[in-house]
């Protein structure tokens, strides 16, 4: 045991299939950058502190900033007693600058504000480029919705013909849950890129270390100013898998109405090859993969944000083992979310939509509610506008023609003040028009909505 970082009170070695269980290597040595920029920086606090002489610091530095090489070029050679990325890069130093001095650069440090320190890096970086994705997916958006505002659909509610809407506003329906994820993004983005370097083991440093130059050095906006909570706290987790299972959600639900819309039925977009697959079997199919993909791997992600709260709930304070099992769920949460905007922005920016199909799935009655409308604006209460168009409706289904094709004189009979100008009640283009108070689905409305979306996309 004495080859091991820990080794001085142990006599025997471990079992080798502990070695295995216990090592967190094979995925945190994706961190290898972050732990060299840590270890970098902890090193030039000690310099300044006093704790390593110029040479010595000169000496760590030329000898990370070999390792980081290594690791870049893949020819890092990894050893069995390699228990993670820390101890991996301190035992690679020692071999490279001596024993002498790389045996100096862990004083005062321990690996559980190292791990912390490695995560947060990593992940702030892999959450800016998310953010930069999230808002390209907005952008593909907003974009489709400005050139193709002309184009009508039906609107849904329970999956039943509702209203007619512009297909702009659907687009910016979802292209509005995006922004708000990318709002939520943003603030998770800030506390994630907190310093828990200067914490020790668990109750703090005791050679004097200059926290802040180090947090400043690493790019970190501020500190986490409680040693023990610094390092066994996974929040920064716990709000990054959270979030994403929220974004994930919204895309999956994204996903499903085009998986809907583009199926022959309805056939009001087509995806374009690159984001669909055939049948190995049925030589007509052309599936909606990616989007099926977006709603399945909505449900790995909640997994993971779940898993990670079983694994933390009960634990004691400060650092536990447990915590080493946050990392590998957090890697492929990072990973399925990533790619899974860059899918769905895919998608998006290469469908065509096909307005004939929506116009032709337009249906008279749902016009029924402009009928109701328009007995409101000859001064009648609207229940009984309701009533009515009811009734209109019901006359449509009793004579088995859609409801545009009742006579005037039928119209008539069911209520005298449906006047000849009713007719205006039929035309979809002025329904959806008349929607034009905030948030709703004429032009006007809709291009406002464009303009709120362009400045949360400017960032202010
Ligand atoms: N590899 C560990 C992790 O991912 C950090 C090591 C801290 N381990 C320890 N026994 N103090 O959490």
């Amino acid at each position: 045991a004495e080859n091991m970082l820990w080794g001085g009170r142990f006599t025997q070695g471990l079992d080798p299939l502990m070695v295995q269980y216990n090592t967190s290597l094979p995925y945190d040595r994706l961190f290898y950058a972050q732990d060299i920029a840590g270890s970098i920086a902890f090193a030039r606090a000690n310099l300044k502190g006093g704790i390593l002489s110029q040479d010595e610091f000169n000496a760590i530095e030329k000898g990370f900033e070999q390792i980081r090489e290594e690791w870049r070029t893949n020819s890092f050679v990894v050893q069995e007693n390699d228990e993670d990325i820390h101890t991996a890069n301190e035992r690679r130093l020692s071999e490279v600058i001596g024993k002498e001095i790389g045996g100096k650069l862990h004083t005062g440090r321990s690996r559980n504000e190292q791990v912390a320190t490695d995560m947060r890096l990593w992940l702030r970086e892999e959450l800016r480029r998310i953010e930069g994705w999230l808002e390209d997916l907005i952008k593909v958006a907003v974009s489709r919705s400005e050139a193709e505002i002309d184009a009508l659909m039906p609107g849904y509610t329970h999956l039943q013909k509702a209203q007619p809407v512009r297909w702009s506003h659907w687009l910016l329906s979802h292209a509005t849950a995006f922004s708000l994820e990318l709002e939520r993004l943003r603030e998770v983005i800030k506390r994630v890129n907190r310093s828990p370097l200067g914490c020790g083991a668990l109750a703090g440093n005791p050679f004097k270390i200059d926290r802040e130059a180090m947090a400043k050095e690493l790019g970190f906006d501020g500190l986490l100013y409680n040693s023990m909570n610094a390092v066994g706290d996974r929040d920064f987790a716990f709000e990054t898998l959270q979030w994403g299972s929220s974004f994930m959600l919204k895309i999956s639900r994204w996903a499903e109405d085009l998986i809907i819309y583009s199926s022959l039925e309805f056939g009001f977009v087509r995806l374009a090859d690159a984001y669909s697959t055939g049948s190995s079997l049925m030589p007509q199919k052309k599936n909606a993969d990616s989007l099926e993909l977006l709603r399945g791997k909505s449900g790995r992600a909640f997994g993971h944000m779940a898993g990670l709260y079983c694994t933390i709930k009960g634990l004691p304070t400060t650092y536990n083992k447990d915590l080493q099992e946050s990392v590998e769920p957090l890697i492929d949460h990072i990973k399925t979310v990533g790619d899974s905007i860059q899918i769905a922005t895919g998608v998006l920016s290469t469908l065509t939509i096909h307005p004939e199909k929506m116009l032709a799935a337009l249906a008279p009655e749902m016009l029924a509610t402009e009928f109701a409308d328009y007995l409101v604006r000859k001064g009648v209460p609207f229940r009984e506008g309701h009533y009515i168009s009811g009734r209109v409706v019901a006359l449509a289904e009793n004579e088995g023609v859609p409801m545009d094709k009742l006579s005037l004189e039928q119209l008539k009979g069911v209520d005298p003040r449906l006047g000849d100008d009713v007719v205006e009640c039929l035309d979809y283009e002025r329904a959806v028009e008349l929607k034009d108070a905030t948030g709703g689905t004429s032009k006007s409305a809709i291009r406002e909505q464009i303009v709120i979306l362009k400045k949360i996309l400017a960032r202010n």
